[in-house]
């Protein structure tokens, strides 16, 4: 089965690592054949397929690539949120809230909620999520978090060491190695990527670098929630362990920049290089927090890599949107509409080591979106306008 869309005013193909260099082309067509992208060229000169859609000289951007998002609970906090925006602080200490709530919650209430918020990604043009899971922190109910996010994504990760809960508050060490243990062997069937909070109120660096070393021996990818609160050892941590993203990176300091330039490669093909260790930024916990943004500027001037991601959860980021955080990460991050989009989209693609999304050329992944629009650029142009038109995912139109 193949698709031929015609009449693209501007297609982002995204073909290195060059951060801004979003490589369009204008006057564009792009076949699809077996979900995958088969033909790129001028749109005079498109050839036949079985289905044809004219994109009436719209923008056509590759799939928005959300690689931090924790979709496996029950329940919200509206409330606690209402709290916040009347003054009180944010912790995390709401997490156990939602522990609770999802400890109690049957598996089909539990899948219902967590499809309910990829479909509500889906046609917001991500199709490509990373679920973790982090609100069972007991080996049966991270096991069945895992268990449900791996029917939506093959990206899922471990986040046993989310908080110590309730019940191990007094030995925190004896919950680390309950993590390490028995919990890892119960969700590694499930996962490729195991994280860890090492922040104030959570994991320390000895406890975050124990939990990281036995996912490692598990062969879990390893992923990091740093610097969200405050200063910390979560960035230096991430790059010592050679994890695939340190996510937040809300408060650096110019070593945490250093330690993560340090990671970056020349990939020798003119086209500059990326980190090993990608720095990603998560505006919608900002927002939600009401805290000050990461500073973006200063990790791209330092050659780091940087992805965007929701950090959907019902705590600190309660949104779905990677065109919000797009338009946080331009106002608020001194980051350009370009670079903002090559971070949604390639940026996250390399937080997940993928090679096959994030971006368009011949032997991608076809999942890509139609936009309402003529350009990339009204994406941090028109905020909280919905203007993803269709959405293809492994080639099939949603
Ligand atoms: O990424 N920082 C830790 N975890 C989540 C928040 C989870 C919650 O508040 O429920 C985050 O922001
Ligand atoms: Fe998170």
């Amino acid at each position: 089965m193949s698709i031929v869309i015609t009449n693209i005013g501007e297609l982002v193909t995204n073909p290195g690592h060059g951060r801004d260099r979003l490589g369009i082309v204008y006057d564009a067509a792009l076949v699809v054949e077996d979900g995958t992208v088969a033909w790129v060229g001028a749109s005079a000169q498109a050839p036949d397929a079985d289905e044809r859609i004219d994109a009436e000289g719209a923008a056509v951007l590759p799939g928005f690539v959300d690689s931090h998002a924790h979709l496996v609970f029950a329940g919200d906090r509206a409330a606690e949120f209402g709290a916040r925006m009347a003054g009180e602080p944010y912790t995390g200490g709401g997490i156990r809230t939602t522990v609770a709530a999802t400890r109690e919650a049957g598996d089909d209430q539990l899948r219902r909620a967590t499809g309910r918020l990829v479909t509500e990604m889906r046609r917001q043009g991500t199709t490509t999520i990373e679920i973790k899971s982090g609100y069972g922190l007991d080996v049966e109910h991270e096991a069945r978090s895992l268990r449900i996010a791996a029917e939506f994504t093959t990206e899922t990760t471990f986040l046993g060491a989310h908080v110590v809960p309730a019940e191990y508050r007094d030995d925190p060490w004896k919950y680390v190695a309950l993590v390490s243990g028995p919990m890892l062997n119960a969700a590694r069937p499930y996962a490729k990527w195991i994280d860890v909070f090492c922040d104030r109120g959570a994991f320390d660096e000895d406890q975050a670098r124990t939990v990281l070393a036995a996912g490692k021996d598990a062969g879990l990818g390893l992923r990091l929630h740093g610097n969200q609160l405050g200063p910390g050892p979560g960035v230096r941590l991430a790059v010592e362990m050679g994890a695939a993203s340190v996510d937040h990176c809300t408060h650096l300091t110019d070593a945490d920049v250093d330690a993560l330039a340090s990671t970056v490669f020349d990939c020798m093909c003119g086209d500059g290089g990326w980190s090993s260790t990608v720095a990603t930024l998560l505006p919608g916990a900002e927002f939600s927090t009401r805290s000050p943004y990461p500073d973006a500027r200063r990790l791209l001037d330092a050659g780091v890599t940087v992805a965007l991601a929701t950090d959907c959860n019902p705590g600190s980021s309660y949104t779905s949107s990677m065109s919000f955080c797009i338009a946080l990460a331009v106002r608020e991050m001194r980051m350009t509409p370009a670079e903002a989009v090559w971070a949604a989209t390639a940026g996250g693609a390399r937080a997940l080591r993928r090679d096959d999304v994030g971006r368009l050329s011949v032997g991608a992944r076809a999942d890509l979106m139609i936009l309402d629009a003529p350009s990339y650029l009204h994406l941090a142009y028109r905020p909280g306008v919905p203007l993803i038109r269709t959405v293809l995912h492994d080639g099939v139109p949603q």
